[in-house]
């Protein structure tokens, strides 16, 4: 089935002036329109055809530049939209406050790290906010590419994700794009990243992947060994990693020879 573009989840000046209402119209209507038609025209009449968005960007990389480009630009936007409100802003509360103090000590550190991570991302890309083995971490990625890729360089579950590609800001900041990143954090919708980040929190309480028992099979002499199965588990748990359960399932055989 292919894939269609939703409306903005706002008026297309509901973001303004942080946003203003052409760049978000061209942003929508024009550049994630394309995407979606691409995406489409890049599956039709193949066997990606009807696998879910998240199956082609966790596997873009296999599948082909265009899945990887414009499946990539539709998750990301579809996303983006998400990430932001009017009204918005702010600081977040609670158990995501908690997790961003400690992960890099402060809001307002936090918001530099990030700042830098999107400022320094050469040519076209996205910042990105994600959960990496269970601490939040900034990330950045090129073009069209996200934390859920099986190409990221940094992988992880993504709470927050910014644009910055120059189409995202050029009207109102030209080439200003430290501007547009510091305007930005007045549309934030910090609800909507919490929700994510509960969502991951409660994802963490899953069981763990079919045949493994956490508790009898957790090394408890040797923390390197722990440390190593703690990350093979997570991310077999999550999907990250497509190797992640026979490399899991080696290790325990290892551990249980052992003891
Ligand atoms: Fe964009």
């Amino acid at each position: 089935m292919a894939f269609t573009l939703s409306p903005l989840p706002y008026a297309a000046d509901a973001l303004e002036p942080h946003i203003d209402k052409q760049t978000m119209e061209i942003h929508h209507g024009k550049h994630h329109q394309a995407y979606v038609d691409n995406l489409n025209k890049a599956i039709a009449g193949s066997e990606n055809e009807n696998k879910s968005l998240e199956d082609l960007v966790a596997n873009a990389g296999k599948i082909s530049p265009a899945v990887r480009n414009n499946g990539g630009g539709h998750w990301n936007h579809t996303f983006f939209w998400d990430s932001l409100a009017a009204n918005a802003g702010g600081k977040p509360s609670g158990k995501l406050a908690d997790a961003i103090n400690s992960a890099f000590g402060s809001f307002e550190a936090f918001q530099e790290k990030f700042n830098t991570a999107g400022t320094t991302r050469f040519g076209s890309g996205w910042a990105w906010l994600i959960v990496k083995d269970g601490k939040l971490e900034i990330s950045s990625t090129p073009n069209q590419d996200n934390p859920l890729m099986d190409v990221a360089e940094v992988k992880g579950t993504p709470i927050l994700g910014v644009d910055v590609w120059e189409h995202a800001y050029y009207l109102k900041y030209q080439n200003k794009r430290p501007d547009y990143l510091k305007a930005i954090w007045n549309v934030i919708n910090w609800k909507k990243v919490a929700e994510r980040f509960e969502k991951w929190l409660q994802q963490r309480g899953m069981p763990c992947p079919p045949g493994l028992t956490w508790r009898r099979h957790l090394p408890q002499s040797d923390m390197n060994q722990a440390v190593a199965f703690a990350q093979l588990y997570d991310a077999a748990r999550f999907g990250r990693q497509d190797d992640a359960l026979p490399e899991l399932r080696k290790l325990l055989r290892e551990l249980e020879q052992q003891s």
